[in-house]
């Protein structure tokens, strides 16, 4: 499973970037005999909500919106899930079957795009346990990795308000 966010905003300050993921992952012995375990380019359309499911962990998370963005190079082949709004949380989920990698290596690729400049928020992706709830996905849901990056700035202006840690 994979998820991004959570995002947040510091107050008026100038807003979070836009974030587009692709997640692969694949537990690779050589080139020509690597398995695919899951895989996610967004190329179907609409049928990427019968995939990921929002977390209701808390009534007032963003939504992700299936788009290309403001720049790309393909306008079909570059979509993915962008955060919607500003000063918000996100986190969505998607499911693979449970697999061991147990004596090969395991290869995770994600490609993130940010559009605007992050003053205060970050952007993970994570896989979790196979028992995880989705729908109540939350910073302090068990993981096994986890990817991302984190502005640090805001920290000295809404250290009050920073009840995120992961
Ligand atoms: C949701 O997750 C939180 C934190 O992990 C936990 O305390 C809570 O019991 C969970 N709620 C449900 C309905 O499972």
């Amino acid at each position: 499973m994979a998820a991004a966010g959570p995002r947040r905003g510091a107050g008026s300050a100038p807003a979070l970037g836009a974030l587009r993921l692709v997640l692969l992952l694949g537990a690779a012995l050589g080139p020509a005999r690597a398995a695919v375990y899951f895989q996610e380019q967004f190329l179907d359309g609409a049928n990427w909500h019968k995939r990921w499911m929002n977390s209701e962990y808390k009534p007032d998370l963003g939504k992700f919106k299936l788009t290309a963005g403001k720049f790309y190079g393909d306008p079909v082949r570059d979509k993915g899930l962008q955060t919607s709004e500003n000063s918000k949380f996100y986190a969505i989920s998607s499911r693979f079957k449970p697999f061991s990698n147990k004596g090969k290596t395991l290869v995770i690729q994600y490609t993130v795009k940010h559009e605007q400049k992050i003053d205060c928020g970050g952007g993970y992706v994570k896989i979790f346990s196979s028992n995880l709830d989705q729908k109540n996905l939350s910073g302090d849901s068990h993981y096994y990795i986890m990817f991302g990056e984190f502005s640090y700035f805001c920290i000295t202006k809404t250290l009050h308000s920073f009840t995120v840690t992961f």
